[in-house]
């Protein structure tokens, strides 16, 4: 039975407010509006800006609100205006868009949107316009995608039609982490064959990071995490060496650059914690070192002393990886299915929406890379 221009109703885990477990519920999604594509979401991950806005940063507007922006599904129906999609398309959502219109699109230096930022409210992190609702409340659409749920609604610049042969349950990484960290080394850093990178942190961002730095040519690529289960992890995406800043008495900086000799060409901070972004800056050389923030954090604010940047160094942050999101989500869902990208080596749990909440566990206890949530088996 079709659903076009019917109220859907479905299953999604809502989060109700701040540092509480998410609570799946009937939701209703309206049908797409002008310029919006409903899409049923098929798989999702957990990525750690999820977390963050659920235990970290926790902004009480944010509030009723269902996670999730790293998945892929297949569109339901399409709203007035849309032409590039059709029901039946395999699409991932972006939750930085890419009109290809405003004046930052169509700049080369910059894959920020104009238009994407008017959608998405940086403070409580979504449009302040819903399509969802559940128990006669409004509920937010986390970074303008929310995926933890069966059927979502996305304006059409925040959606990337991808190749019909692509696996769901494996590309749907694709849609943040991976593109983030990869993107982050090769795009942003620019990291040239036979330099040496340092990456902080190795979650799913990080190791893609790893991955990007080897795939640029690097030949030295220090990865760094509190947490030494990573380790092997870190190798099979291309670290040539693994520290520990706990095994040491020194700074990691002093440590990166008494092993390098006088530091790294290039560090990137995959964690989001303003301590590491001062010691990843601090651990590149003096005169060329690249330092990229990937990591997220809106709560702190970072401080150095002028000495670190004017002795020569630059410091950069990035959102995406770099990547106009739709062309970059294409491109490398292209690469994967060519082979020349990892990315199953990514998901290391598999579950349902019912376990949500082990998922975020999961991520909470640094006890997994990915975990890929099935809503709707291909
Ligand atoms: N800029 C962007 O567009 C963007 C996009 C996606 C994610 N992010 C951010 O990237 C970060 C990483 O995301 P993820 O999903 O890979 O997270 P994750 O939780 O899976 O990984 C974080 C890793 O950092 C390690 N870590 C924690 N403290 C550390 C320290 N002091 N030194 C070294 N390592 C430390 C943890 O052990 C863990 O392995 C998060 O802050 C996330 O919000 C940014
Ligand atoms: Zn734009
Ligand atoms: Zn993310």
């Amino acid at each position: 039975m079709s659903t076009i221009g019917e109220v859907i109703k479905c299953k999604a885990a809502v989060a109700w407010e701040p540092n509480k477990p998410v609570v799946i519920e009937e939701i209703e999604v309206a049908p797409p509006q002008e310029n919006e594509v409903r899409i049923k979401i098929v798989a999702t991950s957990v990525c750690h800006s999820d977390l963050y806005h659920l235990f970290e940063y926790m902004h009480p507007e944010g509030f009723p609100t269902v996670l999730g922006h790293e998945a892929a599904g297949i569109v339901e129906s399409v709203g007035p205006g849309v032409t590039e999609f059709q029901p039946g398309d395999k699409v991932i959502p972006v939750f930085l868009g890419q009109c290809r219109e405003c004046r930052f699109c169509k700049s080369p230096k910059t894959n920020q949107c104009e238009l994407a930022w008017t959608r998405v409210s940086d403070v409580i992190l979504a449009s302040v316009e819903s399509r969802f609702t559940c128990k006669g409340k409004k509920v937010l659409q986390f970074m303008g995608t929310s995926t933890f749920s069966e059927y979502t609604v996305v304006h059409q610049s925040a959606v990337t039609k991808i190749d019909p042969a692509a696996p769901l349950e494996k590309v749907c990484i694709l849609g943040c982490g991976l593109c983030t960290g990869y993107g982050a080394a090769v795009n942003v850093a620019k990291v040239e064959p036979g330099s040496t990178c340092a990456v902080f942190g190795l979650g799913a961002v990080g190791l893609a990071a790893v991955m990007g730095c080897k795939d640029a040519g690097a030949t030295r690529i220090i990865a760094v995490d509190i947490n030494s289960e990573k380790a092997e992890k870190a190798k099979v995406f291309g670290a040539t060496e693994f520290v520990n800043p706990k095994d040491h008495n020194k700074p990691i900086n002093q440590v990166l650059v008494e092993m390098t000799n006088g530091g790294v060409d290039y560090s990137l901070e995959c964690v989001g914690k303003v301590e590491v972004m001062r010691s990843a800056l601090e651990s590149c050389i003096k005169a060329w070192g690249i330092s990229v923030i990937v990591g997220w954090t809106d709560v702190y604010n970072v401080t150095v002393k002028p000495l670190s940047l004017l002795c020569g160094r630059t410091w950069k942050g990035c959102m995406f990886g770099g990547f106009k999101s739709k062309d970059g989500v294409a491109q490398m869902v292209k690469a994967y299915l060519e082979k020349k990208l990892m990315v199953d080596e990514f998901i290391t749990h598999n579950m349902t929406l019912d376990q949500i909440n082990d998922a975020i566990g999961l991520m909470k206890d640094c006890k997994c890379i990915r975990t890929v949530i099935t809503l709707s088996p291909q």
